[in-house]
């Protein structure tokens, strides 16, 4: 199977393991970018089961009206029981990396207010420690150079996304050779910066169960203590 494959048999595979638990006033929270997209195209198929769905993005907003599913705003809802989402790079923690697609904010609010976060993604995304993915930081654009600088004084070497408004309006420095021991501490550390919106790491809120796309089929994996 190439890669486009694998994210389909995800995207399937997510369908299946929320379908027992669907009811008609369901509604599930959906992730960003290609797999999410196997993803909402395999919920389609299923939508009869379900009342409609919270999009992490204007575009994930979009494919899910295109295919006819009803999308809510987060605040006319409560909690939700799943959340769909792929990753840039994910530890066996099920600690995460988002934000290649430059929806981390509205991704990690979507999942907070989620029971059971359900992480999709093929397994050249597992990796024994995060940080070869660039960390994607979203910023309010007037402290670009100020939380850029703080950056730097992690450790870390910013590098401005050019052309890249979020669709909350602010700006992504995406971060390169940080050091990430502790990805909680880090999480926190950088959310603490003044200007910093939030940072793509998922790791004080990680995934509850990573369905990983293998040669082998999908494979179901829990966090490791
Ligand atoms: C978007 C994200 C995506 O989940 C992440 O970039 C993975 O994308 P893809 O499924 O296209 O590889 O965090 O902000």
């Amino acid at each position: 199977m190439n890669q486009d494959q694998l994210k389909q048999a995800v995207g399937q595979a997510a369908a299946d393991y929320i379908q027992p638990h669907l009811e008609e006033d369901s509604i599930i929270g959906v992730g960003t970018g290609s797999t999410a997209n196997c993803f909402i195209d395999a919920l389609a198929k299923i939508k009869h089961l379900f009342d409609g769905a919270v999009a992490s993005s204007e575009a994930t907003a979009q494919r899910l009206k295109d295919h006819g599913i009803p999308v809510y705003d987060l605040n006319s809802v409560g909690s939700l029981e799943f959340y769909i989402d792929g990753a840039d790079e994910i530890n066996d923690h099920l600690q995460a990396i988002k934000g290649g697609g430059a929806a981390l904010t509205r991704e990690k609010i979507v999942a907070a207010c989620s029971k059971e976060f359900v992480c999709i993604a093929d397994d050249s995304k597992l990796v024994p420690i995060l940080g070869t993915f660039p960390l994607p930081v979203e910023v309010i654009p007037m402290a670009r150079s100020y939380v850029a600088r703080e950056l730097v004084a992690l450790g870390g070497d910013p590098v401005y996304r050019q052309g890249v408004t979020t669709d909350n309006g602010n700006v992504i420095l995406d971060v390169h050779n940080l050091n990430i021991q502790s990805a909680t501490a880090l999480e926190e550390r950088i959310n603490a910066i003044v200007g910093v919106v939030t940072n793509g790491l998922f790791a004080c809120r990680p995934a509850d169960v990573f369905l990983m796309g293998t040669q082998e089929g999908v494979k179901t994996l829990k966090a490791k203590d």
